[in-house]
């Protein structure tokens, strides 16, 4: 088990672990000094049964073994004392190390960039906050448990059976290459499978997380058999892949146990004759088949340590590929606390990832402050996408977008996203009272008359007045106890407290019915005034006042002007609006 063996990539991540523990080396201190205690009195234990047996048993001398009894006393007290040490040290840096990982995490969750989190799967992403930490700390605690505490028993051990039996044990040593070699052979059969086992739980927690938040869909479209399907091949899969470390595992125990047992009657056998010549007692003897019984277990651990290494290594390791994936750029460091709101795209290329697919192409346009402009196209044809670009959510391929004439590039990051307002078209709301919703992040220092008159602007008031909680009516995972109207409802009176010079609506009354888009045209209506606003609006009423509308097809401008201008070049502008308008005049 030497380290020159292990592979750098495992000493690379047990270094970075090590940085984790290092924090609570005291409480450490105490762990490895609590399991020196705990191997030293084991093997006192053993060495103990010499005297009982020769002194005590054999010769009868009761006199001089009076001591005996107080002594084991005394030793199982202190083993109890150290055992409880050694546990509660150990569970305290484990718990720490989770802890500190898991926090680590999703801090960087928050920081990474939004197209990082776009691609990834959020199931292997939820399961390495709660499975992998647990595993690290884990197999941390179990290794240096491993490392010390055993090893110092086998060597406690080894002590006793040198005082008992020099002859013997030499005999004993022949075994131990034997084992070394099987521990070797087994702990390279592991290293194959630990990896793919992080893979399938994250697959579980996937299939899981979509089950239960798309419930309805599973329900009305019946994908009962499908999901049960699918989870169960990802189960299965991480059943076959746990199972393979459960037997070659087990097959390392049983190995070690039958060489283990081949090495007894060998040693029974030499103690015979040794005993024949003289130079055995029975005490003796027995103390040393005791300190080697008492290596039995520790040698297990010591043969299976390169599986525990090995799965806190696959699992740290996923960690922290996480943890070292960039953070959102924030490069710049200009910041203004006075942002007038002047919008300004300059040849704006921008196509997503490695795709080299174009999804904006060399868009250009001035929103000047206070000014509106519409953006209008068939759906896929990159609005969501423009407008994302400009908190830097994503971006530019090629090309500028400035801010009050500056590049948002040069802005600090959030100095420059908290002069932006955002209403989505899907609108995420938290597990929180309708009243946090509003006054989200930080809104939270905002005054309770700032809330309600945001609350009434939006018309929020009038549903929540309704419920018997009022503003304080916790809203459920997602806000799915309300409706989508509602929903936007809410994120409509977070801008509208937010109070930022730029406003960005994607589609922020597309779950409002015509009727209840109305009454909320004129909150929204407020909401723009004096605000620079960038709209995306699937009905086009809410474009037709818009100080400018740029309509995009396949991420390029293909018409600009105001609705009358546009209405009267009868285009692709034309086109759209009368088909929307038929829409609007069709009963639904
Ligand atoms: N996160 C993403 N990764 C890759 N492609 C995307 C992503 N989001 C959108 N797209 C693609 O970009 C194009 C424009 O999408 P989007 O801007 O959402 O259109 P719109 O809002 O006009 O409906 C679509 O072809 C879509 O498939
Ligand atoms: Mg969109």
């Amino acid at each position: 088990m030497s380290a020159r063996r292990i592979d750098p990539k495992v000493r690379a991540v047990y270094g970075r672990l090590w940085k984790y523990v290092l924090p609570h080396r005291l409480v450490g201190f105490v762990a490895v000094v609590a399991m020196a205690i705990s191997a030293v009195v084991e093997a006192t234990m053993v060495w103990m049964v010499e005297p009982l047996m020769d002194e005590a048993l054999v010769s009868h001398n009761l006199e001089s073994t009076r001591w005996l009894p107080v002594a084991f006393i005394g030793v199982f007290i202190i083993r109890g004392i150290s055992g409880f040490a050694t546990e509660a040290s150990l569970g305290w840096i484990g718990r720490s190390v989770i802890s500190d990982l898991r926090r680590e995490v999703f801090r960087k969750y928050l920081t990474l960039p939004a197209g990082f989190l776009d691609s990834r799967s959020k199931g292997p992403m939820l399961s390495k906050m709660t499975y992998n930490v647990e595993m690290v700390a884990e197999s941390v605690t179990n290794v240096v448990t491993i490392l010390i505490r055993e090893l110092l028993t086998v060597v406690a051990a080894i002590g006793v059976m040198l005082i008992q039996s020099t002859r013997l044990f030499v005999f004993v040593a022949v075994l131990f290459p034997v084992i070394a070699v099987l521990i070797r052979i087994l702990g390279n059969a592991f290293r194959r499978y630990s990896s793919r086992i992080q893979d399938t739980v994250g697959d579980v927690t996937q299939v899981s997380e979509e089950v239960l938040s798309g419930n309805r869909v599973v329900k009305v479209f019946g994908g009962y058999d499908y999901e049960t399907e699918r989870l169960e091949e990802a189960d299965e899969r991480n059943r076959r892949q746990n199972m393979k470390l459960v037997r070659s595992r087990s097959f390392g125990v049983a190995i070690t146990q039958v060489v283990f047992g081949f090495g007894v009657a060998g040693v029974i056998y030499f103690a015979g004759i040794e005993s024949l010549n003289g130079d055995l007692s029975p005490g003796s003897f027995m103390s040393f088949f005791g300190a080697m019984m008492l290596m039995l277990q520790p040698l297990r651990r010591i043969t299976n340590v390169n599986a525990t290494l090995q799965r806190g290594i696959a699992a740290g390791d996923s960690l922290f590929q996480v943890l070292d994936q960039p953070d959102e750029i924030n490069e710049g460091t200009y910041r203004s606390e006075n942002i007038a709101g002047r919008v300004e795209f300059e040849k704006v290329c921008f196509s997503y990832g490695d795709e080299t697919r174009p999804v904006l192409n060399d868009v250009s346009f001035v929103v000047e402050k206070g000014e509106s402009i519409a953006i209008v196209g068939h759906s896929g044809s990159g609005k969501s996408t423009l407008v994302n670009l400009l908190p830097r959510f994503y971006d530019v391929t090629a090309g500028r977008i400035l801010l009050d004439g500056v590049n948002v590039e040069e802005y600090e990051l959030s100095n420059l996203r908290f002069a932006i307002s955002l209403v989505s078209q899907d609108v995420i709301l938290f597990n929180d009272t309708i009243a946090n919703n509003i006054a989200y992040g930080q809104l939270r220092s905002c005054s309770r008359a700032a809330l309600l008159q945001a609350a009434e602007a939006a018309h929020i008031m009038d549903f929540v007045n309704e419920m018997p909680d009022g503003l304080e009516t916790i809203v459920g995972d997602r806000g799915v106890l309300l409706s989508g109207g509602q929903r936007q409802r809410i994120a409509i009176g977070r801008a509208l407290l937010k109070d930022a010079p730029v406003l960005i609506l994607d589609e922020a009354t597309s779950s409002l019915d015509t009727k209840s888009e109305r009454r909320i045209q004129d909150a929204l209506g407020v909401l723009m005034r004096d605000r620079t606003t960038l709209v995306i609006a699937h009905r086009l009423s809410t474009v037709e006042n818009a100080d400018h509308i740029i309509v995009l097809d396949s991420g390029s401008i293909v018409e600009r002007g105001t609705h009358k201008d546009l209405v009267e070049q009868d285009g692709h502008y034309a086109q759209l609006y009368r088909m929307q308008f038929s829409e609007d005049a069709s009963p639904t």
